[in-house]
């Protein structure tokens, strides 16, 4: 077993986060066998906060920091349920109204996004919400009028009746300029610790099949900013690389993956190469090499 792991000292400066953000995702679903038909999840800086679903009827912290909010908001969890459990009857309310105006039956997805940045440098803050259904905008407010737009006629009714509430507008409004980003400040006290930690990946090597492209996947690093490149002869190479997103993991950490051709280079060249993965914050890369006898195939043996 002599893996080559090794950590080298680079000169990446350690950024700073300046931007926080708080996400919420609503969705209901019509006839989506075995899912809930309604889901609600919560995000700072992308981290999972709460979880609620028609099932458990509960809103539920995700993370250990988010139990001390209870400290200061004695009933944080019980309001909470309670949001989880009024938006339920208004989503399941609106998926059959999207449905009728659409003349749809069968599977459907209703869905809300809405949150807040808040750069806490400048102070600046911008909120955004959005309608979705069925994976297609449906009606978005306008960040800078704060006017309703419907990218669908469909939505057309509801904009013009929603566009008419001035209270509701003004509502709208001061929570996303104001509220929110108040309870974000809250949340990213309570987290600060947690949130200002690094955790490095583990890295490993994937290939389907000996022709196929060969695959470096990082994961279980935190923050969720991180660059990962493919190095050949110590130099950053970009022909056939290809990179994946930064994507979630189910423990608060995330993973990213970043692919290379190798098919026409001999395996006495694979040793140049080196996959490479920088943490913001950590001035040591992760760098590993493909060999052989690392590669992971889906081939039996
Ligand atoms: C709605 O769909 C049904 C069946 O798909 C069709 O018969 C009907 O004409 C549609 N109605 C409208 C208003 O499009
Ligand atoms: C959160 O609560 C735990 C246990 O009650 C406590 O030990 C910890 O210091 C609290 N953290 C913050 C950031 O308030
Ligand atoms: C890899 O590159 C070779 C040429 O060098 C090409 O023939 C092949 O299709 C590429 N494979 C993939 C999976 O892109």
């Amino acid at each position: 077993m002599t893996t080559l792991i090794f950590l080298l000292l680079s000169g990446i400066p350690a950024a700073l986060t300046v931007t926080h953000s708080l996400k919420y995702f609503y969705t209901a679903s019509s006839g989506v066998p075995s899912f809930p038909s309604y889901v609600s999840v919560g995000f700072v800086n992308d981290v999972q906060i709460s979880y609620c679903d028609s099932n458990i009827n509960k809103n539920i912290p995700k993370q250990d920091w988010m139990n001390n909010v209870s400290s200061e908001h004695p009933n944080y969890w019980e309001e909470e349920t309670l949001t989880c459990r009024e938006k339920q009857k208004i989503f399941k309310k609106n998926i059959n109204i999207a449905k009728q105006r659409f003349n749809h039956t069968g599977v459907h997805v209703f869905q809300q996004m809405y949150g807040c940045e808040w750069d806490d440098e400048t102070g600046e803050v911008r909120g955004y919400d959005q309608i979705g259904y069925d994976g297609e905008d449906l009606i978005i407010l306008d960040p800078w009028t704060h006017q309703w737009i419907a990218p669908k006629p469909q939505a057309d009714i509801t904009i013009q009746k929603w566009d008419h509430d001035r209270n509701a507008l003004e509502l709208e409004k001061s929570y996303l300029t104001q509220t929110c980003a108040e309870w974000l400040q809250k949340y990213v006290n309570y987290g600060r610790s947690s949130m200002m930690r690094t955790d490095l990946p583990s890295v490993s090597f994937l290939q389907k099949s000996p022709s196929s492209v060969v695959s470096c996947l990082a994961t279980g690093f935190y923050p969720n900013r991180a660059e990962m490149f493919w190095r050949k002869d110590g130099k950053e190479i970009h022909d056939g690389v290809d990179k994946g997103e930064i994507l979630p993991n189910n423990d608060g950490t995330f993973q990213m993956s970043v692919y290379i051709n190798l098919s026409s280079v001999p395996p006495e060249d694979w040793p140049k190469y080196e996959c490479v993965f920088q943490l913001s914050g950590v001035n040591a890369d992760v760098i590993h090499r493909p060999e052989k006898r690392r590669i992971l195939t889906n081939k039996c043996k």
